[in-house]
């Protein structure tokens, strides 16, 4: 989709419009007949949110009205959603281009809006023999924004586009290899942005017993991606404060390794790899826009499955610190990945603060369903409490899971230091949130499991099946508040 800006005036515009109306003021700048306003008003009387489509042929005029005095995170997400409802019409009404003006509408609804359009336009086109229908441009009215500002979204946008594309691709197109070779290849040609891609060698000279494991049965290699992004001027820099830590599960397929997910709990499990994809699209979002902040994204990544000399249950493994894990499960394997993640992050960046983003537990889905990050912090309150705020903004929320010190016992093991799932089918998310926070040691640290957010089976508000990119804008918003 092309965004550009433009000096839109409703009454003579020949072309598709958008109009959002948020007060009586649009009346006068509107080219609407007696007739229609009457119709309008009437409307305004008995809800102030509906979409009223005016023909005027050959163009549409899609006039959207809202209620501007809610609070303002939810006219904003009422906007995005709206977005889905204009883009399906537009579909029908083979409408490829469309001008976007309003009255009574601050730059941040219009802002929603585009938003909104460009998420809900975007669907995974790759395997279709037919282009499907996709709206082409968006001019917008010059009126709120500046070009930079707009540019400065729409990269976000191109981020969040490009994490669905990574989370949506089938392992058969998107290996651990392959991955790694795909950050590194964004990396070289972005400013200010290193990258570091550790083979199965090098991960095996690290001692990265969890990540080694995991990857025992594929026939495909691990990577160990490291990308650092430093946008603070040197002399600005707190001698004491080191980076944000962004660790992401990278599973590239999730079979559940000898433990192997029965019937059809293993579809959709190319997607096991979103929080992977969520935070180098942060990082890489953070760069393009030149946010003054010190970013590291450690990936570890492989697939996991149940092949040849494939990790079991029982075995006893080392960790990257030490630390000696019983497995008792082989499907808990996105926790053992990311604890040597987050160990070497502790190890070798006095991390300000590690966030990791993961699809780490059914149980998370099971308990808040699709609509928001189960969450947890040690140490991290601050930081933890930053992002519930900043979700709300954003709307992608997070619900605060608690971390008291009972649940440690579930995870001790008779054999090992801990044991990779509960000793109980109860909790399942907040002993996976304990068990990675172990690693963390006294580092500040906030877990967000994902697996609920970061892939919809099912069209849900602003997005069509499949990957969501759900956690892109919230970690950038939290990154903006830095
Ligand atoms: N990747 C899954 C979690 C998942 C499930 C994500 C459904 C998205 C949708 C994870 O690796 C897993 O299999 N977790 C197990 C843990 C259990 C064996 C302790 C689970 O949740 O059942
Ligand atoms: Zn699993
Ligand atoms: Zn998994």
């Amino acid at each position: 989709m092309i965004y550009t800006l433009d000096k839109i005036a409703p009454k003579d515009y020949e072309g598709n419009i958008v109009f959002l109306y948020g007060d009586e003021t649009a009346e006068r700048t509107l080219p609407l007949s007696k007739k229609e306003a009457a119709m309008v008003k009437e409307r305004r009387e008995e809800s102030r949110e509906f979409l009223l489509v005016f023909d005027r042929l050959p163009y549409h005029l899609y006039f959207l009205s809202f209620d501007s005095e809610k609070p303002a995170a939810e006219v904003q997400e009422g906007l995005r959603r709206n977005a889905m409802k204009l883009i399906k019409r537009f579909e029908t009404d083979r409408v490829s281009e469309v001008a976007v003006c309003g009255a009574g509408t601050l730059p941040e609804e219009v802002a929603a809006l585009l938003e909104g359009l460009s998420l809900a336009d975007y669907s995974f086109d790759r395997y279709k023999s037919k282009d499907p229908y996709h709206l082409q441009k968006v001019a917008v009215d010059a009126a709120y924004f500046k070009k930079d500002e707009l540019e400065a979204m729409q990269r976000l946008w191109n981020r969040i586009y490009w994490c669905r594309e990574w989370v949506n691709l089938p392992v058969q197109d998107l290996n651990a290899p392959a991955f790694a070779d795909e950050l590194a290849s964004i990396a070289a040609d972005l400013d200010g942005v290193k990258c570091t891609v550790m083979d199965k060698r090098q991960i095996e000279s690290l001692r990265m017993g969890g990540l080694l494991a995991v990857n025992r049965g594929s026939v495909d290699e691990p990577r160990f991606v490291v990308l650092e992004y430093d946008g603070v001027e040197s002399g600005k820099r707190k001698e004491e404060s080191g980076p944000i830590c962004l660790v992401g599960k990278g599973i590239m397929y999730d079979t559940g390794g000898l433990n192997i997910k029965p019937g059809d709990y293993m579809q959709e499990m190319k997607s096991d790899m979103a929080g992977a994809a969520t935070m180098a699209s942060v990082l890489f979002a953070a760069a393009d826009n030149h946010l003054p902040v010190h970013l590291v994204a450690l990936l570890p990544l492989t697939d996991s499955r149940p092949g040849f000399n494939a990790y079991a249950a029982d075995d006893i493994l080392t960790m990257y610190d030490g630390t000696t894990v019983e497995v008792v499960n082989t499907d808990a394997e996105g926790r053992l990945i990311l604890a040597d993640a987050i160990a070497y992050a502790v190890k070798n960046y006095n991390p300000r603060v590690i966030i990791d983003a993961a699809t780490l537990t059914g149980a998370a889905v099971r308990a808040i369903s699709t609509f928001g990050i189960a969450a947890m912090e040690q140490n991290g309150r601050k930081e933890i409490e930053m992002l519930k705020l900043v979700g709300e903004q954003v709307y992608e929320r997070l619900v605060e899971f608690p971390m008291w010190k009972e649940y440690d016992e579930l995870i001790k093991s008779d054999y090992a230091d801990l044991r990779n799932s509960g000793n109980t089918p109860q909790a399942g998310t907040i002993t996976a949130g304990k068990f990675l926070a172990h690693f963390a040691k006294e580092v500040p640290y906030v877990h967000l499991d994902i697996a609920g957010v970061a892939y919809f089976t099912k069209a849900q508000h602003c997005w069509r099946p499949g990957a969501s990119g759900y956690g892109v804008r919230l970690l950038y918003a939290y990154l903006q508040m830095q």
